[in-house]
């Protein structure tokens, strides 16, 4: 009888030769010290005293891990409070934290799905928002990017079906993870609530990054019991888990039916007390002054590399923090990238499938503390580098 590992040999050959190839190669080496315009920490404060003290004295207080399921007695007091902290923060009524950004979204998907639900999701949701949909069993129509009437068509089309499906649940991103544009909160919750769907909003890239702090609550939709949220802990708040945001009389329920339905909050260990009050105390530094910081970097890192006119027509202009910069192939994407992380900027490289149009892109991060100044020698060096090995 053939053993088995030679075939798995030969794939995995192929398969690193195929990356090799199409240039698509990840690289997970540590990071140095280098200017950060790639990394998600939007505010500075993973690494603020205030942030590593709650973190120092949680682990010294209740050890490093949560030790259990939250439902298995895995749940600590900072958990709560936390969940306080985020519903004041975001203006809404009631929170759940999970281990990560990523099992919250696979959590609420899949406590939400099955045979009756359908999942309408927008083609360039985030890979854990696709995952859960799939892992959910529940019917999904995917909707074309950013296309209010493309979702109203498939609304309309449930609807009209007598095979339709009876709870529909429409899923966004805030800010979408990518291109950085922003989707029509109160059009797509309007919409939502004249055909009694549910609107899931991923604010992965809001949350404590846009004016406001949420694009919710800035959107009027943080009272609105038919528009769920999710969070990740770990961009703006500098730490790490994920959380379940809702509103109006109905989240009780909503949080009740996560409490007891959702996989990944049952069977995965509770968010780290650790990360948990790191979290909190991030939560009480996000404030007006840093968010505004924040803008107004972001503003800099858009008209900066506009006024280069070799990137003035490739750069996606971001409604967050987020730009990017349309690059013409994944090797050039790839080269540059490394090039400037030789010369000490970090800058995020996307290729596919990390993109929705396998446009390989240079993605930039503001960040509130960068000053202008050294800002705009970065951005100068990132466009040299472009225009050398582009
Ligand atoms: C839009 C979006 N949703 C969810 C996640 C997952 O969050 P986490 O890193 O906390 O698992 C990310 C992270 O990359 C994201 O960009």
């Amino acid at each position: 009888m053939a053993e088995p590992a030679p075939r798995w040999e030969t794939w995995l050959g192929t398969r690193a030769r195929v990356r090799e190839l199409r240039g698509l190669q990840r690289n997970d080496a540590p990071r140095g010290r280098v200017f950060d315009l790639a990394s998600n920490d939007y505010l500075g404060l993973a690494g603020h005293r205030q942030v590593r003290r709650a973190a120092a004295d949680a682990a010294l207080e209740h050890g490093a891990g949560a030790g259990a399921s939250r439902v298995a007695g895995g749940t600590f007091a900072v958990h709560r409070e936390l969940e306080a902290g985020l519903c004041s923060y975001a203006h809404r009524q009631s929170a759940l934290v999970f281990s990560s950004g990523y099992t919250a979204n696979l959590g609420v998907l899949g406590a939400l799905g099955g045979p009756g639900s359908l999942f309408i999701i927008d083609a360039h949701a985030h890979a854990s928002l696709i995952d859960g949909a799939k892992l959910s069993a529940s019917a999904v129509a995917t909707a074309a990017h950013n296309d209010l009437e493309d979702v109203a068509r498939l609304l309309h089309a449930n609807r009209e079906d007598p095979q339709g499906k009876p709870r529909v649940l429409v899923v966004v991103e805030s800010i979408y993870s990518v291109f950085g544009d922003a989707a029509a909160l109160p059009k797509l919750a309007a919409l939502c609530a004249q055909y009694g769907a549910l609107l899931l909003v991923d604010e992965a890239h809001s949350l404590g990054a846009v004016p406001r702090g949420s694009a919710v609550h800035a959107a009027g939709l943080a009272g609105a019991s038919h528009v769920l949220s999710t969070a990740t802990l770990s961009k703006a708040l500098g730490s790490q888990g994920g959380a379940v945001l809702l509103g109006g009389s109905g989240a009780q329920a909503l949080r009740e039916q996560l409490v007891n339905a959702s996989r990944t909050f049952i069977f995965d260990t509770g968010l780290s007390p650790v990360a948990a009050a790191a979290a909190l105390a991030a939560l009480r530094l996000a404030t007006p002054e840093r968010l505004a910081a924040l803008q107004s970097n972001a503003r800099l890192v858009f008209e900066q590399l506009r006024s280069y006119s070799h990137l003035a027509d490739r750069v996606d202009a971001g409604a967050g923090a987020v730009h990017s910069v349309r690059m013409s192939s994944s090797a050039a994407a790839f080269r540059a990238t490394a090039k400037l992380a030789a010369a000490g900027i970090a800058v995020a490289c996307f290729r596919p499938p990390s993109v929705p149009d396998s446009i390989s892109r240079l993605r930039l991060t503001a960040h509130a503390q960068h000053q202008g100044p050294e800002l705009e020698i970065a951005i100068r060096t990132v466009a040299r580098t472009i225009a050398e090995e582009d």
